[in-house]
Protein backbone atom coordinates (compact mmCIF):
# COMPACT_ATOMS: atom_id res chain seq x y z
CA UNK A 1 0.00 0.00 0.00
CA UNK A 2 0.76 3.80 -0.44
CA UNK A 3 3.12 5.01 2.74
CA UNK A 4 4.49 8.87 1.94
CA UNK A 5 8.16 8.92 1.77
CA UNK A 6 8.30 11.73 4.04
CA UNK A 7 6.70 9.96 6.70
CA UNK A 8 8.55 7.06 7.02
CA UNK A 9 11.91 8.86 6.81
CA UNK A 10 10.59 11.08 9.85
CA UNK A 11 9.47 7.46 11.39
CA UNK A 12 13.33 5.99 11.08
CA UNK A 13 13.91 9.18 12.55
CA UNK A 14 12.22 9.31 15.45
CA UNK A 15 12.69 5.92 16.17
CA UNK A 16 16.34 6.76 16.12
CA UNK A 17 16.11 9.40 18.92
CA UNK A 18 14.09 7.29 20.95
CA UNK A 19 16.23 3.96 21.08
CA UNK A 20 18.81 6.53 21.99
CA UNK A 21 16.95 7.58 24.91
CA UNK A 22 16.98 4.41 27.55
CA UNK A 23 13.81 5.74 29.70
CA UNK A 24 12.22 6.57 26.35
CA UNK A 25 12.53 2.90 24.28
CA UNK A 26 11.30 1.65 27.25
CA UNK A 27 8.04 3.33 26.90
CA UNK A 28 8.30 2.77 23.50
CA UNK A 29 8.21 -1.17 23.86
CA UNK A 30 6.05 -1.33 26.58
CA UNK A 31 3.39 0.49 24.07
CA UNK A 32 4.38 -2.00 21.74
CA UNK A 33 3.38 -4.57 24.44
CA UNK A 34 0.25 -2.88 25.36
CA UNK A 35 -0.77 -2.91 21.75
CA UNK A 36 0.17 -6.59 21.14
CA UNK A 37 -2.37 -7.27 23.86
CA UNK A 38 -5.02 -4.95 23.25
CA UNK A 39 -4.90 -6.91 20.05
CA UNK A 40 -4.83 -10.36 21.59
CA UNK A 41 -8.07 -9.37 24.10
CA UNK A 42 -9.53 -8.35 20.95
CA UNK A 43 -9.30 -11.36 19.01
CA UNK A 44 -10.03 -13.81 21.98
CA UNK A 45 -13.28 -11.90 22.56
CA UNK A 46 -14.15 -13.43 19.20
CA UNK A 47 -14.29 -16.60 20.08
CA UNK A 48 -15.76 -16.43 23.25
CA UNK A 49 -18.72 -18.76 21.99
CA UNK A 50 -18.71 -22.82 21.83
CA UNK A 51 -17.04 -22.50 17.83
CA UNK A 52 -13.64 -21.44 18.50
CA UNK A 53 -11.13 -21.53 15.29
CA UNK A 54 -7.86 -23.21 15.87
CA UNK A 55 -6.02 -20.82 13.91
CA UNK A 56 -7.96 -17.68 15.44
CA UNK A 57 -6.64 -19.34 18.35
CA UNK A 58 -3.24 -19.21 17.65
CA UNK A 59 -3.62 -15.71 16.31
CA UNK A 60 -4.45 -14.59 19.66
CA UNK A 61 -1.77 -16.72 21.70
CA UNK A 62 0.77 -15.14 19.01
CA UNK A 63 -0.31 -11.55 19.86
CA UNK A 64 -0.15 -12.58 23.68
CA UNK A 65 3.15 -13.80 23.28
CA UNK A 66 4.56 -10.68 21.29
CA UNK A 67 2.89 -8.51 24.10
CA UNK A 68 5.11 -10.89 25.95
CA UNK A 69 8.13 -10.76 24.49
CA UNK A 70 7.63 -6.73 23.97
CA UNK A 71 7.68 -6.53 27.91
CA UNK A 72 10.37 -9.21 28.75
CA UNK A 73 13.40 -7.46 26.14
CA UNK A 74 13.08 -3.85 28.27
CA UNK A 75 14.92 -5.97 31.01
CA UNK A 76 17.84 -5.42 28.13
CA UNK A 77 17.78 -1.99 28.75
CA UNK A 78 16.66 -1.92 32.98
CA UNK A 79 15.65 -4.15 35.39
CA UNK A 80 12.26 -3.30 36.52
CA UNK A 81 9.62 -3.68 34.35
CA UNK A 82 7.14 -1.10 34.08
CA UNK A 83 3.27 -1.54 34.13
CA UNK A 84 0.85 -0.24 31.18
CA UNK A 85 -0.13 3.22 33.54
CA UNK A 86 -0.41 5.78 31.52
CA UNK A 87 3.12 7.54 32.41
CA UNK A 88 4.78 4.30 31.65
CA UNK A 89 3.49 4.39 27.74
CA UNK A 90 5.03 6.72 25.11
CA UNK A 91 1.49 8.49 23.99
CA UNK A 92 -0.77 5.99 25.36
CA UNK A 93 -3.73 7.79 25.17
CA UNK A 94 -2.96 8.60 21.61
CA UNK A 95 -1.96 4.52 21.03
CA UNK A 96 -5.36 3.29 23.15
CA UNK A 97 -7.50 5.77 20.58
CA UNK A 98 -5.44 4.47 17.58
CA UNK A 99 -6.73 0.64 18.07
CA UNK A 100 -10.08 1.71 19.66
CA UNK A 101 -10.81 4.24 16.97
CA UNK A 102 -9.87 1.58 13.98
CA UNK A 103 -11.85 -0.95 15.70
CA UNK A 104 -15.32 1.45 16.16
CA UNK A 105 -15.11 2.59 12.76
CA UNK A 106 -15.07 -1.21 11.69
CA UNK A 107 -17.54 -2.40 13.82
CA UNK A 108 -19.86 0.68 12.56
CA UNK A 109 -19.49 -0.05 8.92
CA UNK A 110 -19.91 -4.59 9.36
CA UNK A 111 -22.43 -4.44 12.34
CA UNK A 112 -25.66 -4.85 9.60
CA UNK A 113 -23.56 -7.74 7.95
CA UNK A 114 -24.11 -11.49 8.71
CA UNK A 115 -21.11 -13.44 10.35
CA UNK A 116 -20.26 -9.41 11.69
CA UNK A 117 -17.68 -10.60 14.75
CA UNK A 118 -15.87 -12.58 12.11
CA UNK A 119 -15.76 -10.01 9.39
CA UNK A 120 -14.32 -7.05 11.98
CA UNK A 121 -11.68 -9.77 13.32
CA UNK A 122 -10.50 -9.81 9.65
CA UNK A 123 -10.61 -6.46 8.69
CA UNK A 124 -9.27 -4.74 11.97
CA UNK A 125 -6.46 -7.25 12.39
CA UNK A 126 -5.56 -6.52 8.89
CA UNK A 127 -5.55 -3.16 9.18
CA UNK A 128 -3.35 -3.36 12.07
CA UNK A 129 -1.22 -5.77 10.40
CA UNK A 130 -0.27 -3.99 7.99
CA UNK A 131 0.48 -0.98 10.22
CA UNK A 132 2.80 -3.56 11.71
CA UNK A 133 4.64 -5.10 8.00
CA UNK A 134 5.55 -1.15 7.59
CA UNK A 135 6.49 0.07 11.48
CA UNK A 136 8.23 -3.09 12.52
CA UNK A 137 10.70 -3.33 9.64
CA UNK A 138 11.49 0.49 10.01
CA UNK A 139 11.67 -0.28 13.98
CA UNK A 140 14.36 -3.55 13.36
CA UNK A 141 16.66 -1.31 10.83
CA UNK A 142 16.51 1.97 14.16
CA UNK A 143 17.82 -0.93 15.87
CA UNK A 144 20.50 -2.46 14.06
CA UNK A 145 21.50 1.18 12.94
CA UNK A 146 21.40 2.03 16.66
CA UNK A 147 23.60 -1.33 17.93
CA UNK A 148 20.71 -1.60 20.11
CA UNK A 149 20.79 -5.22 22.17
CA UNK A 150 16.75 -5.44 20.54
CA UNK A 151 15.86 -7.73 17.97
CA UNK A 152 12.34 -8.19 16.42
CA UNK A 153 13.10 -10.03 13.57
CA UNK A 154 11.13 -13.22 14.64
CA UNK A 155 8.37 -11.02 15.47
CA UNK A 156 8.29 -9.66 11.94
CA UNK A 157 8.37 -13.16 10.46
CA UNK A 158 5.00 -13.69 12.31
CA UNK A 159 3.56 -10.46 11.29
CA UNK A 160 3.97 -11.54 7.82
CA UNK A 161 2.29 -14.77 8.28
CA UNK A 162 -0.51 -13.19 10.29
CA UNK A 163 -1.09 -10.66 7.23
CA UNK A 164 -1.12 -13.39 4.65
CA UNK A 165 -3.83 -15.27 6.68
CA UNK A 166 -6.36 -12.38 6.91
CA UNK A 167 -5.83 -11.81 3.53
CA UNK A 168 -6.91 -15.51 2.50
CA UNK A 169 -9.44 -15.07 4.56
CA UNK A 170 -10.90 -11.35 2.84
CA UNK A 171 -10.19 -13.31 -0.40
CA UNK A 172 -14.12 -12.74 -1.30
CA UNK A 173 -14.80 -9.68 0.34
CA UNK A 174 -15.09 -6.21 -1.01
CA UNK A 175 -12.10 -4.64 -1.47
CA UNK A 176 -13.58 -1.25 -1.82
CA UNK A 177 -14.24 -1.76 1.44
CA UNK A 178 -10.96 -2.70 2.39
CA UNK A 179 -9.64 0.10 1.10
CA UNK A 180 -11.90 2.89 2.52
CA UNK A 181 -10.71 1.12 6.29
CA UNK A 182 -7.05 1.66 5.33
CA UNK A 183 -7.39 5.04 4.18
CA UNK A 184 -9.37 5.66 7.72
CA UNK A 185 -6.32 3.68 9.34
CA UNK A 186 -3.92 6.08 7.79
CA UNK A 187 -5.75 8.92 9.35
CA UNK A 188 -6.17 7.15 13.14
CA UNK A 189 -2.06 6.44 12.36
CA UNK A 190 -0.82 10.16 11.48
CA UNK A 191 -3.08 11.34 14.88
CA UNK A 192 -0.68 8.90 16.69
CA UNK A 193 2.41 9.95 15.04
CA UNK A 194 1.65 13.53 15.06
CA UNK A 195 1.08 13.11 19.41
CA UNK A 196 4.34 11.26 18.77
CA UNK A 197 6.31 14.02 17.06
CA UNK A 198 5.07 16.52 19.08
CA UNK A 199 5.69 14.89 22.52
CA UNK A 200 9.40 14.49 21.78
CA UNK A 201 9.82 17.99 19.98
CA UNK A 202 8.41 19.22 23.58
CA UNK A 203 11.02 17.11 25.36
CA UNK A 204 13.20 18.85 23.03
CA UNK A 205 14.89 15.31 21.85
CA UNK A 206 13.17 15.75 18.41
CA UNK A 207 13.35 18.97 16.92
FE1 LIG B 1 1.82 -8.97 16.99
FE1 LIG C 1 -0.04 -10.25 14.23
Amino acid sequence: MRRTAVVKINMETILEKIIEKPDLHVRWLNTLSFLEHVGSRKILKTQSSDYTDPNTLRHAAEEARHAYFFKKVIDKIQPELPDYSRDNLLCGFSANRYFQSLDAMVHKKMKNQKDAARLCYLYVTTLVEERAGWLYPIYQKALEKMNSPVNISGIIQEEERHLEEMHNGLEDMDKNILDEFLREEERYFQRYYESLSKYLAEREVYA
